[in-house]
């Protein structure tokens, strides 16, 4: 059976984690849109115009180099409140949704603005505390030289203007299942997340 699953929230809630494991577990197709945005974000940090760099934007790119540093996270976030960025990336994400062996998104806007006709709908959230607290363990890992209290800024302040802009802003899709990971375990939330897929599924 091939269907897509969408699964929105905010930074460091789970969703890639729960994406990657939930398409290995169906042998679906898996993309992070974030990194389309942050693929934006960083052509804008080299000096290029955020539209034309949308509208250009290359899959290759998505690969090279490292796009999950706190830099290109708020570069990303600046770039996905303009309309025409935002635009110019809807078509390769719903060609990748309609992908004939099945498809998980993630993101801010799947369930409600690039497929609203997914059969199952997450929204993956924890208190921002936590969020930043699993951000900062993983860009501490990569050797850089953040603090707590940097990360929890940084992540409130991209909240805020993920929820608050205009076009397509990040909220739960209507009918979406919300699972906050806030005290579960990867295993736990993993496990809660395939549960749900499973008992919203079409029947067929
Ligand atoms: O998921 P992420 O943290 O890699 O996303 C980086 C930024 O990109 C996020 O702060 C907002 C933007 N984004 C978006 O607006 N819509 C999406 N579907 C995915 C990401």
């Amino acid at each position: 059976m091939r269907f897509t699953v969408a699964i929105d929230g905010p930074a460091a809630a789970g969703k890639g984690t729960i994406s990657k494991a939930v398409a290995a577990h169906f042998g679906f197709a898996h993309l992070d849109t974030g990194l389309l945005y942050r693929a934006v974000g960083r052509r804008m940090l080299q000096g290029e115009e955020p539209v034309d760099a949308a509208q250009s934007l290359t899959a290759e790119e998505l690969e090279q180099g490292d796009l999950r540093t706190a830099e290109i996270a708020q570069a990303a976030s600046k770039v996905a409140v303009i309309p025409e960025v935002r635009s110019a990336l809807i078509d390769f994400q719903r060609a990748f949704a309609r992908r004939a062996g099945g498809a998980v998104l993630d993101g801010r806007d799947i369930g409600t603005v690039i497929c609203p006709g997914a059969e199952v709908k997450l929204f993956v959230t924890a208190s921002p505390e936590v969020r930043a607290e699993r951000r900062y363990l993983e860009l501490a890992a990569k050797g850089g030289t953040v603090t707590r209290d940097r990360v929890l800024a940084d992540v409130k302040e991209r909240d805020a203007r993920d929820a608050e802009r205009s076009t397509a802003p990040m909220k739960p899709a209507e009918y979406a299942v919300q699972l906050d990971t806030s005290d579960l375990s990867i295993e736990a939330a993993l496990a809660r997340a395939l549960e749900i897929i499973e008992q919203n599924l079409p029947a067929t």
